[in-house]
C-alpha cells in the first residue's frame, strides 16, 4: 500500500525481514518492525526473549536503539509485523517508546490503515510534560 509518498510495502517488507531474526522461544510469538527516520533512513528491531521472561525486550526496543546508534533522528513512519507479515499494534510500553522517538504526528501502518500516534496514545506523557514541570 501506497499512501503519499511513503513506500508502506517496503517498510513491511523490512519489518518482516528483521521479524525473520526474532528469538522469541518462549512466546513464539517473532516480531518485527521497521521505521523510516526523517533523514530518509530505515531502522529496524526483533523481540528478543529471555529465561527470565519479564527481560525479554519488544522488537521497538531493538529499532529504537538502532536509531540512536545510527546517528539518531525522529520516527515519521513505522509498520511492526507478526509472524505472518500481517500489522501489529504495538504495546502499551511500546506506543510510549514510539512517542518519545516519533512523537505526535509519526504514523503507524495499522490493520485498520495509517493513523497517527496521537490516536495510538491520546493524551500521552512525553518530554513537553517534563519540561513544563520544572
Ligand atoms: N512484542 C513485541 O515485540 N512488540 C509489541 O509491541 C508487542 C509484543 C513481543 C514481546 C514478546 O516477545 C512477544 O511479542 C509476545 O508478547
Amino acid at each position: 500500500m501506497s499512501v503519499g509518498s511513503v513506500d508502506w510495502d517496503d517498510l513491511r517488507a523490512q519489518a518482516v525481514e528483521a521479524m525473520r531474526h526474532a528469538y522469541a522461544p518462549y512466546s513464539r510469538y517473532p516480531v518485527g518492525v521497521a521505521g523510516l527516520v526523517d533523514d530518509g533512513r530505515v531502522v529496524t528491531g526483533c523481540n528478543v526473549e529471555n529465561a527470565s521472561y519479564g527481560v525479554g525486550l519488544c522488537a521497538e526496543c531493538g529499532m529504537v536503539s538502532e536509531l540512536h546508534r545510527t546517528g539518531g533522528g525522529r520516527l515519521t513512519h513505522v509498520c511492526c509485523v507478526d509472524a505472518r507479515g500481517e500489522a501489529l499494534m504495538p504495546c502499551g510500553r511500546c506506543r510510549q517508546l514510539l512517542w518519545e522517538h516519533g512523537g505526535p504526528e509519526c504514523q503507524l501502518m495499522t490493520r485498520s490503515g495509517v493513523k497517527r500516534m496521537d490516536e495510538i496514545l491520546p493524551d500521552a506523557f512525553g518530554p513537553d510534560d517534563l519540561r513544563e514541570g520544572e
